[in-house]
This record gives C-alpha cells, structure tokens and sequence, in this order.
C-alpha cells in the first residue's frame, strides 16, 4: 500500500482533492475474469495510460501478487517504468516504436508489437550480436484499420519474420472494432479471418505460444475470441466499455474521486454564477466551492451537467467548470459545513456516482473519464 486513506485531523495529511483506489476491488475483478475463462487461457493486463488513471505501478504490483505475468502498455517509456517495478513480468507494447527506441527494447527486456517487415528488419538487425531468439507479437489487422498488418498479407509477412533467426514470433493478434456492437457478426467476421490465419501457420512452421484477441468486450461477449490470451483493460478496474451493456455480475469500481468543500457561502436569488453567467440562482440558496476543475481532469462539458454527494444527498454543479474549482448548489443540504467530504466519483451510502455518469453527462466514454484525471491529484491504495 502507498499511502494511507487521509485523515482530516489525523495523523495523514488531509489533502483536498484526491483518488481511493481500492486494490481489494481490483483483486475482486480479476478474480470474476478469471470465472469466465477457460483455465489455461492466459491475462495479459492491460496496464497502459497509467492503469487507466489508478496508477501503473500499484495496479501491476498487485495483479501480480495474484499472478498476473503477462501486462500491456502503450509505449516503451511505460514498459521501461513498469520494467524498473516488476523485473519478472512480460511486458509487451500495444504500440508502435521509433527505430531510435529498440535498444531500450532489448535492454529492459520489452517485448514489440511487429506489423511490418519494416519493424522486424529493424529489430533482427539491432539483435544482430545476441545469443537467444526474442520474442515478438505480430499484428494482423482485420478491421480495425490501426497498427497491425492487413490481414490478406499477413502470412506473407510471418513467413518473413519467421526466416530471421534472432526472432522468435511468440505471439499473434487482432484487436476488435465493435465489439460494442448489438450486432455481433462484425466481430464474428474479424475472429472469422484471424483463426483462418492460424489455421495456416502450421504449414509454415511457426508455433507462437500465445494468440489473443479479446479485450474487455471480447472477454464478456465473444466467449469463441478468448484463445489462449486475453487482453481485459476497464473492466479490471470496474468500469463498463459499452453504454449499453452490462458488465459481469460481481464487478466493482476501484477508483474514487472524493473532495472537500473548500467555501461555502449565501447567496440571494437571481445570482449569476461563474464564468460566462451561465446560471443564475432561482431563489436564496448555499453554494459550496470545490477545488477541482477542468486541470485536474473534471472536465468541462461537465459544466451545468454533473452531480457530487454530499453527506449522502446529490448536489448540482452549477455554472461552468473552471480550471481547478467548480460551485455545487447545496441549497438541500443544510447540515453542510466547510470541509465536508464530497464525492465526485463513488458511492455514500446507496448513492453512487459512477464515472460512466460523467461521461454520460460530458458526452464522451468512462475511459477517457480515468485516463483523464491528472496525476498531481493524489492517489491512496487501500488493499
Ligand atoms: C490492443 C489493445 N488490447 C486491449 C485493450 C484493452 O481494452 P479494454 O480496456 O476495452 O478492455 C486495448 C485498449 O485500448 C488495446 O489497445
């Protein structure tokens, strides 16, 4: 654990905006994952973006405390951070490298995504001296249009890879594009193509170990695309990908965003409030001043939209968002007091806030939500 909950008048300092990250919740998801899996099917968590806000390096500490050994990240800055963390994991980048890069690869132990004979020529040449094969996943694109080869040339360029004798293709994968999709046949189609390619690796003589596919909607929809290794992302941290669907029975949000009222004053009615007088108050009431704002990640087109709690109850943000405070009507709450605890994202007593309300009200996705929130707000581990 990093740091203890604060305390205010206690022996932790009380600071006035931070996030809880509950890793008994995070361990509670991993374990509802792993209900849904095959027993020899593999998790590669998806750690990149700083754990999607709740921390890089706490997440992976404690996935693999509970034997997680296979993470994802997005660039070789996060795998080098996550490497100097946890020496025995498999880290492999979901992105793409600068050539400049591959060393840092080969030192830290990082394994590349490869989608081109360009990045295996790259790579073979940078290994020219070494001993042992490294491992490499090979993309194959078959839909989503990102990094990864096209799919009707993808055995061509295995059978590339496969002839360099510094490379070992250790893994294969796709990623889905609409999985989200009430209709399943485009996801169908793409695991449809991806298994052909498999089918075929045999005459070619390449074996890779892993082969993945499935993300956190391919884990909770697509029970055909787990393979032997999946890729959960934002359901490990209890959030759902999908507006309109549901997320396994059992899983629980991990992160909370808790302030505290930093003013509090009367106003009159017909009161203008904040920036561009975007609200005006409709009879005598108490607003309270939060100290977070758009800086911190609390974004703007919350402004006039989101809802906190406080004591319990739920308060309306009122006027626009501003760079590090926003104003809450707590006209309902009349026990309120300077300090008071509030939640921005989370649950008091049978009320919750979750970060797919944010994003609801912002008109944008709970991922962005997390990844969003800066990290000069601080983080708390409870486990
Ligand atoms: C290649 C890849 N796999 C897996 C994931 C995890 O996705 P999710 O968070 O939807 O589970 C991501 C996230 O963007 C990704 O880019």
């Amino acid at each position: 654990m990093k740091a203890k909950m604060p305390l205010i008048g206690g022996q932790t300092p009380a600071p006035m905006l931070w996030i809880e990250i509950r890793l008994d919740h995070l361990r509670n998801n991993l374990k509802v994952i792993r209900r849904l899996l095959h027993p020899r099917t593999d998790i590669l968590a998806v750690v990149k973006a700083d754990a999607y806000g709740h921390g890089m390096k706490e997440v992976a500490g404690a996935l693999a405390k509970n034997g997680v050994r296979f993470f994802g990240v997005a660039n070789i800055d996060e795998a080098v951070t996550l490497r100097k963390a946890c020496r025995a994991a498999r880290i492999l980048v979901l992105g793409s490298f600068h050539a400049g890069q591959i060393p840092d690869f080969i030192r830290y132990r990082i394994t590349p995504t490869l989608s081109s004979a360009e990045d295996a020529d790259l790579f073979a040449r940078a290994l020219a001296s070494g001993k042992k094969k490294y491992p490499v996943h090979v993309k194959i694109d078959t839909g989503m249009g990102r990094l990864g080869v096209w799919h009707t040339r993808a055995e061509n360029l295995l059978e590339e890879i496969s002839k360099k004798k510094r490379l070992n293709i250790e893994g294969l994968y796709t990623h889905f594009s609409r999985a989200d999709h009430r209709e399943k046949k485009h996801t169908r189609k793409q695991l449809r193509i991806f298994e052909k390619i498999i089918g075929r690796l045999g005459r070619l003589g390449i074996r890779p170990r892993y082969f993945h596919a499935a993300n956190s909607l391919g884990i909770t929809r697509f029970k055909h695309s787990h393979l032997n290794l999946v890729r959960p992302g934002i359901i490990l941290y209890g959030l759902n990908p999908s507006a309109s669907g549901k997320l396994p029975p059992g899983i629980k949000p991990v992160l909370t965003l808790k302030t505290r009222i930093s003013f509090l004053k009367d106003v009159e009615k017909g009161r203008t409030l904040s920036y561009g007088a975007t609200h005006e108050t409709a009879r005598r009431t108490r607003i309270a001043t939060l100290p977070v704002g758009y800086s911190h990640g609390y974004r703007w087109g919350l402004s006039n939209k989101s809802r906190v709690l406080l004591r319990g109850r739920a308060c309306p943000v009122v006027g626009r968002v501003t760079m590090d405070q926003i104003l809450v009507d707590v006209g309902g709450v009349p026990a309120a007091r300077r300090w008071d605890e509030v939640t921005l994202i989370g649950q008091e007593g049978n009320r919750k806030i979750l970060a797919e309300d944010l994003a609801r009200w912002a008109g944008t996705i709970p991922y962005e939500i997390v990844c969003a929130l800066h990290n000069r707000v601080p983080r708390f581990y409870k486990d």
